[in-house]
């Protein structure tokens, strides 16, 4: 049996606030706090620079940190970097990856602005981009519109696991596997499903996976993580300390991966923060934590859904992101009221994702988010705010 209020322990912060953004920002669990300031306190040094104790215990942290967040997501440790966030990881890919002027990316139209502004950009050198639309308004993709816009130039595809704004799950396996039988890469962004849902790299079989390590996985602001399948498709767009196992007058020869796509001092504390927290989530479950949370969202999508000045977006079948308005209230105004009258928290705007929002047809949305610290109650706390909020409108 998930006991929700025993987790709600490890998260104090939750003794304020309805806390309904965690497709935003997740709060973080006081182990990988500890683990942090453990970090600082006990044996704080910098990761593969030195001979030194401190140095040694930090590479050590760093590195079980790595094979840690690789066996959450079955993934090869030697595959997968860390980074600052998704965007990061996105942006590592598309200026790493060997795209040349004529090549074609196909995306989507759900995507946050994180997986289609690193496209976009390539235009300016020659790369041609297809953003294919949802079905409708639940924003669904049909796999077999990705495999319509494929063209013999086609490089890559980039797609969104979970849509930040309608809570759609995408149907990435299939995607992968049709895309490969094209003969083309696949990229998932998973900023809002791992940790959300189970995330088997291996079985997926993409080529590259981006996340975040603060919203699912429960990790710091600051930390993200890259999965690359082949590491030797890409030449890092960012090198220099860390990166870089020989240099001879004008040459150097770069570590193999996952170093080679790590320059500078990483984010070390919250790197071994992230660790602790996916230690974390695994004692707990993911299934449980699916469970859990898409039970909550899809509870109170249906009951605003009966509210006549509420109208919900997004499909029945949906992770735990409620996206809502209030007709004749702006979002931000909801936004404001539900934090003034209750301490409930909720992200109102675009939601860093223009195109969706203009999809719907409005300018900006509400939007409930949740995680594995939520409570019925709070489910109840919210829906009592917004049904108060019709006396405003009437
Ligand atoms: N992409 C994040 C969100 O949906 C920032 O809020």
């Amino acid at each position: 049996m998930y006991d929700v209020h025993a987790v709600r322990k490890d998260f104090p912060v939750l003794s304020k606030v309805v806390y309904l953004d965690s497709t935003a920002t997740t709060q973080t669990p006081v182990p990988a706090v500890e683990a942090m300031n453990e970090y600082f306190y006990e044996y704080a040094g910098n990761h593969g620079r030195g001979a030194h104790r401190l140095a040694r215990e930090t590479t050590t942290r760093y590195e079980d940190a790595r094979e840690r967040v690789a066996a959450f997501l079955k993934a090869d440790p030697s595959k997968t970097v860390f980074t600052k966030n998704t965007t990061e990881g996105i942006n590592l890919v598309a200026n790493s990856f060997p795209f040349k002027a004529g090549d074609h990316i196909v995306t989507t139209l759900i995507e946050h602005h994180s997986n289609l502004l690193p496209w976009l950009r390539l235009q300016k050198m020659g790369v041609e981009v297809t953003i294919v639309k949802p079905e409708g308004p639940e924003g669904l993709i049909d796999p077999e519109s990705i495999e319509k816009a494929l063209t013999d130039r086609t490089k890559l595809v980039a797609v969104t696991q979970v849509s930040n704004v309608f809570g759609s799950v995408q149907a990435v396996a299939r995607i992968t596997k049709m895309t490969h039988r094209n003969g083309v890469k696949v990229l998932i962004d998973g900023a809002q499903s791992a940790g959300h849902m189970p995330v088997e790299l291996s079985a997926l079989d993409c080529d590259f996976f981006a996340t975040a390590g603060h919203k699912g996985l429960l990790g710091p602001q600051g930390t993200g993580v890259l999965y690359i399948k082949e590491p030797d498709l890409l030449e890092s767009a960012f090198v220099g300390g860390g990166t870089v196992s020989g240099v001879e007058g004008l040459n150097y020869v770069l570590e193999p991966s996952p170093a080679c796509f790590e320059a500078g001092t990483p984010n070390i504390p919250g790197v071994i923060g992230l660790g602790r927290a996916v230690e974390y989530l695994e004692d707990i479950g993911v299934f449980e934590i699916e469970k859990h949370e898409t039970r909550l969202a899809r509870e109170t999508a249906a009951r605003l859904s009966e509210m006549e000045h509420v109208e919900v977006y997004g499909p029945t079948e949906r992770a735990g992101v409620v996206p809502f308005n209030v007709r004749g209230l702006h979002a931000h105004d909801v936004a404001l009221i539900l934090d003034q009258s209750r301490k409930i928290c909720v992200r109102s705007g675009h939601h860093c994702a223009i195109p969706s929002i203009n999809f719907l047809e409005v300018d900006s949305t509400v939007r409930a988010s949740f995680a594995l610290y939520n409570t019925e109650e709070e489910v109840d706390a919210l829906i009592g705010a917004v049904s108060d909020l019709k006396a405003l409108v009437a």
